[in-house]
Parts: structure tokens; sequence; C-alpha cells
């Protein structure tokens, strides 16, 4: 599963990954890197990018900061293609217990970090459609907590339910531009995050069997696999395809 991908779909593509320095990001980093793309790693702590990235410093609470990072990848790969939106962070609670400013935080960084992302690149995407028409994308990474409902994730899954609407919103606005918008939703995927819950449980083992008894599938995602959605979506085949929220949850939302 880590092998280096046999399709060089991304060949002569730039892509930028936010939170691409642990987890899922690092996976869709991986990803892209083995399908030929160039790819900047935007991390509020960057020091777990991947080899052959380029890892640039950034907080995505921060617009300059965001739009420093967005020209620093372009001055050094020349282009925009690929943007890829993951960097997100986590809340535990009910809204009884989930305090304003601990709203405030989830959707500054998991909502209002896309939107400055996106906001940032724009111009470098439209302008790099006419070199590669149907492989210009911007991917979300989205969450089965905005369509399924999960207990103790309220500040969570209302973050991610916007994260969905402001996908096919952005899809909608940006589609006649020739610029796609997409979102993978993943069910629980065993990333370093997963295991900070898991190391602040009671029983961990208990908590990890419960997590895989909630996937039909018994098991947790991999990272590789929702990197594999999200290279999909964001590459050349899926040139038709924009608005979509892809699932990769084990079979949590379905069945
Ligand atoms: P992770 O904690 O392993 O990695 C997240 C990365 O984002 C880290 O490198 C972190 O430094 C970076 N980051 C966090 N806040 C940032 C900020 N303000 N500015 C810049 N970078 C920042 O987490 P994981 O599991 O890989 O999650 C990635 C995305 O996947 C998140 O959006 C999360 O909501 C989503 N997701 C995760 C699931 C899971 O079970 N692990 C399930 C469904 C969605």
């Amino acid at each position: 599963m880590n092998q280096p991908h046999s399709t060089r779909d991304f060949e002569g593509l730039a892509a930028l990954v936010t939170g691409g320095a642990s987890g899922i990001g690092a996976a869709v980093a991986m990803a892209l890197r083995d399908r030929g793309a160039r790819v900047a790693v935007l991390d509020r702590d960057p020091t777990g990018a991947p080899a052959g990235t380029l890892p640039v410093a950034a907080d995505v609470t921060s617009d300059e900061a965001v739009r420093a990072a967005v020209a620093e990848t372009v001055a050094a790969f020349g282009a925009l293609h690929t943007v890829v939106g993951n960097a997100g962070i986590g809340a535990v609670g009910t809204v009884e217990d989930t305090a304003d400013e601990e709203w405030q935080r989830l959707l500054d960084v998991n909502v209002l970090g896309l939107v400055r992302t996106a906001r940032a690149a724009l111009p470098h995407l439209r302008a790099a459609t006419a070199d590669r028409p149907g492989c210009v994308s911007i991917t979300h990474t989205c969450s089965i907590a905005a369509t399924a409902g999960l207990p103790q994730r309220a500040a969570y899954s209302a973050s991610k339910g916007a994260v969905l609407a402001l996908t096919r919103a952005m899809a909608a606005d940006h589609i006649r531009e020739g610029i796609r918008v997409n979102c993978v939703n993943p069910g629980t995927v065993d990333t370093p995050w997963v295991g900070r819950l898991l190391d602040r449980a009671a029983d961990p083992a208990a908590e990890r069997a419960a997590l895989e008894a909630r996937q039909p599938t018994g098991r947790l995602v991999s990272a590789q696999e929702v990197a594999a959605a999200v290279a999909y979506l964001a590459g050349p085949s899926a040139a038709a395809v924009t608005g979509t929220a892809l699932a990769v949850d084990g079979g949590m939302q379905g069945l």
C-alpha cells in the first residue's frame, strides 16, 4: 500500500496540501508526489512533511500566513493546479460542555482555514486552467461527521457540516472557470489524531475496539485509503466530478 503509485497522472502538476505533515495530509502528499506532482506541505508544524515535498510553515488561522505560503509555493513551482484543504482539529463534547471559544476555534481552523486557503489559491488555479483543463481542483477533507449523527462531537460535526456545504457552494461558484471542488468524508482513520484520542481514554484498547466496531468493515480506515480517494477526486480521471462528497468510511454511512 505504501508502494509508489504506478500511474504518473499528476506529472507536471503542482499541488499544495494543508495539514500535510501528519496523518491523512501526509498520506495525500505522498500519493500526489508518487503520481508525479510537485507538492508543497503547508502545516503549522511542517517537520513531518514527507521526503521530496516542500515544507511551508503556516497556520491556516492567519490569512497573511496562508497567502505567503501560497505565494512561496507558486514561486517554487511556477504554478498551482491542485489544492487539498485538509488541516483540521477535533473537539469532544455535546453543546452543553463545549464553550463558545472552542466552537470559534473549530470553525476558525476547520472552516475558515479552507476559505483562506481557497481565497489565496484561486487566482493561481484560474491561471492554471488553460494549461491543464480538467486537472485544476480543490479537494477538502471533510468527515462522515458531516452526515452522520455522532455522539460527543457537536462542534466538530457542525464544522464539518459547514465544510460539506462550503464544498458544494464553491463547486457551483467555480465550475464555469474550470475549477472542480470536491470533498472526501472519511470514517475513523488510523492517524496520530486518533492515537492522541486513544491515549486520553480510560481504556484505550476498549475505545479502539469501539471505534472499529462503529464501522461495518470492523476496522479503521487507513490514511492511504483516504489519500487514494483524494488523488482520484483531484486528478484527471475525475474531470467530470465536482460538488461531490466521497465517503471512505468502512460502510458507516451506507449500511
Ligand atoms: P493529524 O492531527 O494527524 O494531522 C493534522 C495536521 O494538520 C497536523 O500536521 C497539524 O499540525 C495540522 N494542523 C492542524 N491545525 C493547523 C492549523 N491551524 N494550521 C496549519 N496546520 C494545522 O489529523 P488527521 O487525522 O490526519 O486529520 C486530518 C483531517 O482529516 C482533519 O481535517 C480531520 O478533521 C479529518 N478527518 C480525520 C479523521 C480521523 O479519524 N483521523 C476522520 C475524518 C476526517
